[in-house]
């Protein structure tokens, strides 16, 4: 395993005991009610796994071919599910709402940055996917060829995901706020054939570059397999143009017929790839399935999400993470429902902009991140004015948490001022490699404690166990495992299996449980989780995911670096923030310059990374804290980052006395 020096000591987990049960009234009404159904669920899976599935499979999913065998596992840990049924991912989005009713039902509000709406509905929806499905087969895009998607969110985002799994192409989305640098390394991973962007994204009233930066991103080179470069209008801002290659999407749609066969694929076809970061390397490309992932997809929307009919859902996480793929491009049009498509930031033109959009679209289940609500908490304390209270909020009956730790102050707030006191709390533990919810709530069954995320959904089976894989007592924290496959899990790594062996199913934990990377804690009374972060050196700013690596070398790749090493420290509004530790080339900056050189390194991990990468403070030494054998010290530049003092054993350390020069910022 990576964990070297893991935080499982550092953290054992919350003391909260506060509980809030569902109400009667949503209890009643909703898809799993009550703790029976939630134990009935999970008896069944206990009792015949492979039965349990199937069943869900095939009453949640149109196959156009039905599966016959459930789980193979002969090749594991490279599982598949539902292996000789066929399916379309586009199909069952879009094809099958124009039959049951939904044909005219919004599927899709787009509220844009500048306050401006526009509705698709779901025949509208399945014309322009067919219509781009076609563009791109007009232009040679087939099955199995790797389409990257570098666009911000719109309408077209959404389409765009969805025309490439009806011909049966596999997406891979890389979120706007990345660098050429970035995408560059994903499209020559991913073999790329074609890049579909906007000329310019809006985000804060802002235009800002994408054509461009693809253009940058392609002029680095090796990147002949790319003879496609789709671009969507979005602003009309000046970009240039390569005749040949570039291609405007309105110009390949408009010709193209309203139908497109969908390509029938493999359950275990891939539906896209998603980079992510992890503990060492560079990003990883997650491969998901087409059958596996769509199932567990519906079903999260369902069970976690309760959604019905009427609904009004919105997920605020971009199409850029796994979030956007799951609860925003599949999971809400999988079950006929209508979603918000947000283009904005939350606090544009001010901090109550998603209290203002929950009002004026009725958005009743909402979904975000808690670095979003720590945030807002914080601008509602300035600006009165743009506290909750002030909205309409009534059309709200559900919030989800997603992507971090939320903390129980933060829980309460969001639950009394967002949700009135009346909305169940969904706080989602998953990850990009598990495709959907894993631990959480069920808002008309379990009863929520406030930071936990309580029980594994059913057929989840997930545990805490030690180094070597033995099961750990309730009440000791422990590493956080999956003990059996489940439809929606990483497939593998693209173009790396044998990273995703080491990655995921660690010898030491016997090659067959499913390392999440997180340590995790049971209450001993009532057996809920709590997650108590990453075990690896993997990051979490504003619940985006980083390898603190990945930013090391950014920072060594500088030519006035020596040397970096990168942590994070607990920041009360981001989660983490990334603090580093710097050696240059040249002899220590201290003072004026050592701000100058901040600041241009941290514009550099922007350029190199994206600005999500930046470190939020820079320590420069003469060194860094190393043993004997040169290893540096990482748990003890966490102490220093913090501003604690360090009680730590410090015996293998070569040199102590880099410890007061790196105490504070120079
Ligand atoms: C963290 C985002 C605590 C965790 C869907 C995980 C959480 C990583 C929660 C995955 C939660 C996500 N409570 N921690 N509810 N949700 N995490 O791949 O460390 O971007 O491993 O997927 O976020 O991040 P990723």
């Amino acid at each position: 395993m990576a964990a070297t020096d893991t935080n499982l000591q550092e953290n054992q987990g919350s003391h909260e005991s506060r509980v809030f049960a569902p109400s009667a009234e949503f209890v009643a009404k909703a898809t799993i009610s009550g703790m029976p159904a939630y134990e009935k669920l999970c008896a069944e899976a206990a009792a015949d796994y492979e039965g349990f599935w199937a069943r869900l499979a095939r009453e949640n999913l149109d196959w156009q071919k039905p599966f016959t065998t459930t789980l193979d596992e002969s090749d594991a840990p490279f599982y598949k599910w539902f292996a000789d049924g066929q399916l379309n991912a586009s199909y069952n989005c879009l094809d099958r709402n124009l039959t049951n009713g939904n044909a005219d039902k919004t599927a899709i509000i787009f509220e844009a940055d500048d306050g401006q709406s526009t509705r698709a509905t779901y025949r509208e929806l399945h014309e322009r996917v067919c219509k781009f499905a076609n563009g791109l087969r007009s232009r040679g895009i087939q099955k199995g060829d790797r389409v990257i998607i570098y666009m911000s969110m719109s309408i077209e985002a959404v389409a765009a995901m969805q025309a490439c799994a009806r011909i049966g192409a596999t997406h891979s989305v890389v979120f706007g706020g990345f660098s050429a640098k970035s995408l560059h390394e994903r499209i020559i991973d991913a073999g790329a054939v074609a890049v579909i962007t906007a000329d310019e994204q809006r985000r804060g009233g802002k235009s800002l570059p994408l054509k461009a930066i693809v253009d940058e991103a392609l002029a680095l080179g090796g990147c002949e397999t790319i003879r496609n470069v789709i671009v969507y209008q979005r602003t009309g801002g000046n970009i240039d143009f390569t005749e040949g290659l570039d291609v405007w999407l309105h110009e390949l749609v408009a010709k193209q017929p309203a139908e497109c066969e969908p390509e029938w694929v493999g359950a275990e076809h891939p539906l896209f790839i998603l980079y992510t970061s992890g503990s060492t390397g560079t990003p990883k490309g997650v491969q998901h399935s087409t059958g596996g992932y769509l199932l567990w997809c519906a079903l999260t929307m369902k069970w976690t999400f309760d959604i019905k009919p009427d609904d009004v859902f919105w997920c605020t996480a971009d199409i850029g993470w796994v979030t956007g793929h799951s609860y925003i491009t599949y999971g809400p049009l999988l079950v006929g429902g209508t979603e918000i498509v947000f283009e904005g930031i939350p606090t544009f033109p001010n901090a109550g902009r998603f209290w203002d959009t929950i009002a004026k679209h009725k958005v009743s289940i909402f979904y975000t991140a808690p670095t979003a609500i720590r945030s807002l908490i914080k601008a509602a304390d300035v600006d009165p004015s743009v506290h909750p209270k002030n909205y309409d909020l009534s059309s709200l009956r559900l919030l989800g948490s997603v992507g971090e730790p939320i903390n129980p102050e933060a829980w309460m707030w969001y639950y009394n001022n967002v949700g009135g006191g009346r909305c169940p709390v969904v706080d989602t533990f998953w990850q990009t490699e598990t495709g959907g919810h894993m631990i959480t709530p069920l808002p008309g069954a379990t009863p929520m404690v406030p930071g936990s995320c309580t029980l594994p959904l059913p057929g989840i089976m997930a545990a805490i166990v030690d180094e070597a894989g033995a099961d750990v007592a309730n009440g000791q924290g422990g590493i956080l495992v999956v003990k059996r496959p489940w439809p929606s899990m990483i497939r593998t790594i693209w173009n790396n299996p044998e990273r995703f062996k080491a990655s995921y199913f660690p010898d030491e934990l016997g090659g067959k449980y499913y390392l999440a990377g997180d340590g995790a804690i049971r209450n001993s009374d009532t057996t809920y989780f709590t997650i108590t972060g990453r075990i690896d050196d993997v990051l979490n700013v504003s619940g985006h995911r980083m390898g603190t690596m990945e930013i090391e070398s950014a920072l060594v790749a500088n030519p006035l670096v020596a040397e970096a090493a990168v942590v994070g420290r607990p920041d009360e509004t981001t989660g983490e923030s990334i603090c580093a530790f710097v050696v240059l080339k040249q002899a220590r900056p201290t003072g004026e310059e050592a701000k100058k050189l901040a600041t241009e390194l941290r514009n550099w991990v922007a350029k190199e990374i994206g600005p999500i990468a930046k470190p939020k403070e820079i320590r420069f030494g003469d060194n860094l804290p190393k043993t004997r054998s040169g290893k540096i010290m990482r748990r003890l530049l966490r102490v220093l980052a913090k501003g604690e003092t360090i009680t730590q054993d410090i015996s293998t350390l070569e040199n102590p006395a880099i410890l007061d020069q790196l105490k504070e910022a120079s």
